[in-house]
Order: C-alpha cells, then structure tokens, then sequence
C-alpha cells in the first residue's frame, strides 16, 4: 500500500483490507500517537462534507501530523478558473498526501494520475467512496465478528450512491448475500449487477422489506441525494421512498445492525437512534481510527 492512491475499493486485495482493519483496531486502543510527526496531509473538498473530512483531520491531528486545505472550493483558484490538474500539481508540491472529494466522476483517478504524491479518493460523484467503506467493512466485523456469509440489505438511492457501490464490490470478496431495497427509479444500476453475476453472486431486488427483516445481519440506509438529481421532479417523487422506523426492525436478528454513511435527511426515524440496533454514530467514530490506518499505511509508518 506504500506510495499508493486510493481511489477505487478495488485498489486493495482482500488481503489489504484485513491489514487495514486490524490497524485500526490498534489505533482504537491507542488513537494519539507521533506517528505523523512533519508530515503534511492535503484535504481539499471541492463538495461538502462533515464526517469524511473531519475525520481525516482527527484522524491527522491526532498522529501528530499537520493539515492543509480548503473545504470550500470557491475559496481556491479553482474560481479564477485553474483547472483540476493544475491544483493537484500545485498542491502535491506543499504535502505528502492529499485527500480529495470532487462533484465529477473519475476526477480522483485523473488526480492521482498527475499528483506526485498519493491521492485517497474521499468521493467522487456517484462512483466510489472507498475510505468510507473500509470504515464500513470494520464497522460490519466489529458488529457481526465476521465479515463472511452476511445478508446485506442496501436501502434507498442505489442508483446515485457511491458508498453503495463501493461496498458492494468490497462485500463480494466475502461471499455476501445481497438485498437491493430501493423504488424503480433509484434501482441498483446493472453494472454493479453483472460484476456480482460474473462473481456468481446471490442478489435480491424488491421495493420493501418489512416482511423480510428477519434475514438481514446488516440494513445498510442510504439517503436519496438531491444533488445528484438533475431533474427536481424525480427527487420529489423519491424522495420518501423509505422511512425506517423502530417497529420495522423489531423482528430483525438480535445482532442485526442498521448502518447509515451518513447524513441522513429522513431515512432513519429518531425513534430508532435509541435501539440497539442503530450503529450509525458508532460507524462514524470508527472513519477516524480507519482513515488513521490508511493514512499511515500509504505513507508506509506502519
Ligand atoms: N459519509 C460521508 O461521506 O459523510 P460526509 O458527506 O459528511 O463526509
């Protein structure tokens, strides 16, 4: 992993992955090391974000390492109409690392082809959002004690959502079930469909999934982004489409959990913040101790 961009979840083995999570069950017991001491990480954040940005940033100061930045694009040259490719290049100069979140498709693989330092994509458009499923994979196993043989339900936008379709290709080194919950107009796109049939992967698609709790070790919610919507009218018929309350997952598995990458509009009740079963706060703690673990696993500290 030494030296190498994360842009894609399929950037990493199986193997990668299992090294990353252990690391970060280390830094979980131990999260304030100097193990960053005189290095400089880039965040630049052409889109919003609360949880992926400042949980690098934690994740940074509290090994000890130094922040640069913008998380507000039209505070950077970007406005005067400097091109992506040149900012990169500039900024590769003033750092080792840079993590990037970016409204296009494929611009964290064109960063990371002229950086000259490592790129970790933290987002773009609806393609990929791998940190957030390393964070996602550790937060399963730490739940589930397993990451085999789960059924996953993946519910809402499974057309736009990028944390969706990076888990997805994560989950099916590990011999997932899955269950794709989403109306007509959010379905799963087939691309990511076809990569589980040429897998040989089991996938079930429906429009509820009350009746069928019972078979979930993981309800993982999404929410329908409005950002992602070119057309207002689509986002008002959908944008509803789910609203998991406390009394549908009373028939779940008593370890069952529900996952959320968060944020959520009004996907997830406030009546189930209190179940046991909610894990979406927790998830959102554990992005510090796993973006500690790729971070310094790419500049090759651990
Ligand atoms: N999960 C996630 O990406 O959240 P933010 O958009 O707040 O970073």
């Amino acid at each position: 992993m030494k030296n190498r961009s994360l842009v894609s979840i399929n950037d990493y083995s199986q193997e990668e992955y299992l090294r990353i999570l252990d690391l970060a069950a280390e830094f979980e017991k131990q999260p304030v090391q100097d193990l960053l001491n005189g290095y400089v990480v880039a965040t630049l954040f052409f889109e919003p974000s609360t949880r992926t940005r400042l949980s690098f940033e934690s994740a940074i100061n509290r090994l000890s390492g130094r922040v640069i930045g913008f998380s507000d694009s039209n505070t950077s040259s970007a406005t005067k109409g400097e091109t992506l490719r040149d900012t990169i290049k500039t900024v590769s100069n003033y750092c080792d690392l840079i993590v990037m979140r970016h409204p296009l498709e494929g611009s964290a693989r064109f960063a990371s082809e002229v950086s000259g330092v490592p790129v970790i994509n933290a987002g773009d458009g609806a393609n990929q959002h791998p940190s957030q499923t390393l964070l996602d994979l550790y937060s399963i196993r730490k739940t589930q004690g397993t990451l085999e043989n789960l059924n996953i339900f993946l519910v809402g936008d499974l057309k736009y959502g990028r944390t969706v379709h990076s888990l997805l290709m994560a989950m099916s080194k590990f011999n997932t079930t899955f269950y794709f919950i989403s109306p007509d107009e959010l379905k799963m796109p087939n691309e990511y469909k076809l990569y589980l049939d040429n897998l040989g992967l089991n996938y079930y698609e429906f429009k509820e999934f009350t009746d069928i709790i019972d078979q979930a070790d993981v309800v993982y919610m999404t929410r329908v982004q409005k950002e992602r919507f070119s057309d207002p009218i689509e986002y008002e018929k959908t944008k509803n489409a789910y609203v998991l309350r406390n009394s549908m997952i009373e028939n779940a598995k008593p370890g069952m959990k529900v996952l959320h990458p968060l944020p959520r509009v009004n996907e997830i009740h406030l009546d189930v913040d209190n179940s046991e079963k909610a894990y979406y706060f927790e998830q959102a703690r554990n992005g510090v101790y796993t973006r500690q673990a790729i971070i310094s696993s790419i500049l090759g500290l651990k």
